[in-house]
């Protein structure tokens, strides 16, 4: 029987993307595939994307068998255990600082992990039926998980002796990253690493690219080609003629700048979260690593000039524009009609992108590859392997893309032309229903793991990925509350009452936390030895 394997994996850019890509399937596919990267030096690398989902371990270095301790010092890795969201509720200009709000101040917290069920109903649900009862005026994430306050004093998710009490995700270099990946592709892997530009893709007479040629005159021939190009899409959109659904009628934001600002970690300490703090027409991330932030304001250019967004972005942090290296970056939002088509597969920025309010891009990589991995064809290409392989990623970044726009729709601030305008555009049905479901006291989502099946089943947590936690720590962190609290809580008195224990347990495991945990900073000190 004739041999239809398929034998050259052909990856095109060397950013993230493309060295994610090179040891993934060189993992995945093993030494009887050859891995080709064809990377272009003198046109760089996007060299954002430093924030992250606590899937990237177990899903990503996990499978390729590198310790979690090795790549965090390769790659000057911090820890990550939620996002903080600060200003999203109260009118103003950039303001690193949480403005003050009723009694307390504008941050919430968009904590990992699954939220403790009582009684077979999530706790959130408990917390909702006292909150809109006036029994309590506790905010949701305080009141529902052990981690805010910790997070409040930057304390770390290890303890010194390496124990892990939470889920965690990381910020890293994006840079070093990339290097620390081709170093692995090239020597533990074997993969070839061609560093020539892509001048043009040479099509077959089935419509398949069959090789690529380049400025030096090389000519690279695979089977299969995994376009890591970055926004330019230059095998899917140029070569394939994919069009890419722009879905700025989504999400207004298409534009960032960005840099890195040096930080005192002996004085101030090393937040262990990502910060998005809302702009006045967008928000800005703060990725804390040791030594520096990496920040950067992503706005919508319908509403802002560039020049004046540099302005509140570096008004905030007290740099001056003139002075301050700055990365200008402009972006498009969508994904491709179809993420694979014949020979082609995108990945990375090629494939699709939203900003990053919920550090998505890089989970959309390894999450891809999963995919590819799992429906990887061989030379017939059975249409039906693209096919189920299409539909995950546009139900990945569908759904994603729903999730961070009721981040927008439902922030209840409306000071500026931007925040209105967020106000007016259409929700998709499918996110329509699921905030119906939420108004209602339902459960969005609702896992059917438990938290350590969860993170340990990519499947699973694939399936589910934005779940009734995340709807609830952005939902209700924004003050929009379900209209009543779950009906069917109202007739057993009882569930309510013994909730109060799980309420109490949450309180004490804060407080032994607060006492015993190390601070971040002393952590990564260890970690890296410095
Ligand atoms: P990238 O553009 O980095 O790489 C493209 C590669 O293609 C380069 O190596 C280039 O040389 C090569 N190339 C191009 N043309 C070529 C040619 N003709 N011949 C040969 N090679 C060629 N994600 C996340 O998870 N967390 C985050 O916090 C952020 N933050 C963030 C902020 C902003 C503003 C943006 C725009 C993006 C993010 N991301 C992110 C997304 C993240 O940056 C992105 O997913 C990864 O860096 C992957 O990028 P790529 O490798 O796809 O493209």
């Amino acid at each position: 029987m004739e041999d239809r394997r398929i034998r050259k994996v052909v990856v095109l850019g060397g950013g993230t993307a493309g060295w994610m890509a090179a040891s993934y399937l060189g993992k995945a596919l093993g030494p009887a595939v050859t891995i080709t990267v064809l990377e272009a030096p003198a046109i760089p690398k996007i060299g954002v994307g430093e924030a992250t989902v606590p899937n990237l371990h177990k899903t990503f270095f996990d499978f390729l068998g590198i310790a979690e301790e090795e790549w965090m010092r390769e790659c000057n890795a911090s820890f990550k255990m939620g996002i903080k969201f600060t200003n999203w509720r109260t009118p103003g200009r950039g303001e690193a600082t949480a403005r003050p709000y009723g009694d307390s101040v504008d941050h919430y917290y968009h904590l990992f992990g699954l939220l403790p069920n009582h009684e077979n109903q999530p706790l959130s649900h408990y917390w909702t039926h006292k909150k809109l009862s006036g029994q309590t005026d506790e905010p949701f994430d305080y009141a529902c998980y052990r981690e805010p306050p910790i997070m409040d004093q930057k304390l770390s998710p290890r303890f010194m002796d390496g124990t892990k009490w939470t889920n965690y995700a990381w910020h890293f270099d994006a840079n070093l990253v990339a290097d620390f990946l081709r170093r692995f592709a090239t020597t533990k892997q074997g993969a070839v690493h061609v560093e020539d530009k892509m001048t043009e893709a040479v099509i077959d007479q089935r419509g398949h690219v069959s090789a690529l040629k380049t400025e030096n005159g090389r000519t690279i021939e695979g089977d299969l080609f995994i376009d890591c190009s970055g926004f330019r899409g230059l095998l899917i959109n140029q070569a394939m003629k994919e069009p890419f659904l722009d879905m700025s009628d989504h999400l207004l934001n298409d534009s960032a700048v960005a840099t890195q600002i040096p930080h005192d970690d002996e004085a101030e300490g090393v937040e262990p979260y990502t910060g998005s703090i809302a702009m006045s027409s967008g928000w800005a991330w703060k990725i804390p690593m040791l030594g520096r932030f990496g920040t950067g304001y992503v706005f919508s250019s319908r509403f802002q000039s560039r020049d004046e967004a540099t302005l509140e972005f570096c008004n905030m942090w007290g740099v001056d524009p003139e002075t301050q290296p700055l990365n200008q970056i402009k972006f498009r939002v969508g994904r491709n009609r179809r993420a694979w088509v014949k020979n082609v597969v995108s990945i990375g920025l090629a494939s699709c992108f939203l900003e990053p309010l919920e550090s998505t891009g890089i989970y959309f990589v390894y999450a891809a590859l999963y995919q590819l991995a799992k429906h990887f064809p061989d030379k017939n290409f059975d249409s039906i392997l693209q096919e189920r392989f299409n539909a995950e990623i546009e139900t990945m970044f569908d759904d994603s893309r729903d999730f961070v726009q009721g981040h927008f729709s439902f922030a209840p601030r409306n000071d500026t032309a931007f925040w209105q305008a967020c106000k007016e555009l259409k929700l998709a049905d499918d996110f329509q229903e699921k905030v119906r479901m939420y108004k209602a006291g339902l459960a969005v989502n609702m896992p059917i793991t438990d938290e350590s099946t969860y993170y340990a089943n990519f499947d699973a947590e694939f399936r589910n990925f934005w779940n009734n936690s995340n709807y609830y720590c952005i939902f209700a962190g924004l003050d929009y509350l379900p209209d009543h609290a779950l009906p069917s809580l109202a007739a057993r008195p009882e569930v309510l009452d013994s909730a109060e224990v799980v309420f109490a347990e949450i309180k004490r495991k804060q407080k032994e936390l607060m006492a015993s945990l190390p601070s971040t900073y002393d952590y990564l000190k260890q970690l890296h030895g410095k």
